[in-house]
């Protein structure tokens, strides 16, 4: 079981931010990644969409004989974890609880602010985690749409990025939070601009770094961790043609993206 790979999903090109802290913090490992490129975005979709999605996005990496699953998107992992976890052998690891752990060990007032999709912000995920750490912690949450195509444009630290920052972030700060949830893929990618907006006195959770923890944590408890280096390079799959994939992605994973091959869920 341990020299098998990991298994790692989303919608699109966000969860290469999860797939790069794997990388880095357990670098033996080896990865298989599924970027549903045909179907992007999820967070617009209705939860029974999300949960079919996500489903044959499951079965596709259990497939490949993975010994563990990384959800590693926060509109999919709102609304699909559970039965994930429920429906199959292997750990199932989603990036909400890990982010909500984070926040809950760093505030100060209690009071938490997340961000993320539509539908993560609508699932109300964050907030059954983080309750059911802490039944009194105070949890603001506000969907940011526009950060996704923003960082997929490469805009992450641009004026205009900043302004929508400005807006999105408004109404979480006027409630005196400390501690603010990065609850999207993606907004890792933008967090120079949200610090800069938050302001120092705000603490910002990166669930994708988070997420990376608990999988390292799984994998030694589980007695699944894999030692011998080097680990063979990441396995890329995506559901529609790469070019879009290999393009942006390459900016989310902070290296050139290569060998990526489409294939169908059905
Ligand atoms: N990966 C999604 C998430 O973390 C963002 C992109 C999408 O909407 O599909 O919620």
């Amino acid at each position: 079981m341990p020299e098998r790979a990991i298994g790692v999903f989303d919608s699109g090109v966000g969860g290469l931010t999860v797939l790069r802290e794997l990388r880095s913090q357990i670098p033996d490992e080896s990865l298989v990644y599924l970027g549903d490129t045909a179907r992007v975005p999820y967070g617009t979709k209705s939860p029974p969409t999300v949960l079919r999605y996500a489903q044959e996005a499951a079965r596709f990496l259990l497939a490949q004989r993975v010994k563990l699953l990384v959800v590693a998107c926060n509109t999919a992992s709102a609304v699909a974890l559970d039965d994930l976890a429920e429906r199959y052998q292997v750990p199932v690891i989603g990036v909400i609880e890990p982010g909500a752990q984070r926040a809950l060990e760093i505030t100060r007032n209690g009071r938490v602010g997340v961000i993320g999709t539509e539908g993560t912000v609508r699932s109300g995920a964050y907030e059954r985690a983080l309750h059911a750490l802490r039944h009194d912690a105070v949890v603001f949450a506000a969907a940011c749409p526009l950060f996704v195509p923003l960082a997929e444009e490469g805009w992450a630290n641009h004026a205009i990025a900043r302004l929508a920052a400005r807006e999105y972030l408004a109404p979480l700060l006027d409630q005196g939070i400390d501690t603010l949830v990065l609850g999207c893929t993606h907004y890792p990618l933008l967090k120079q601009t949200l610090q800069e907006v938050a302001g120092p006195d705000v603490k910002l959770v990166d669930s994708a770094r988070e997420t990376a923890k608990a999988v390292a944590r799984r994998l030694t408890d589980d007695h699944l961790l894999h030692h011998a280096t080097p680990a063979s390079p990441p396995r890329y799959f995506v559901t529609d043609i790469p070019d879009r994939f290999e393009r942006v992605g390459g900016s989310f994973l902070g290296e050139q993206l290569q060998g990526v091959t489409t294939v169908s869920l059905d």
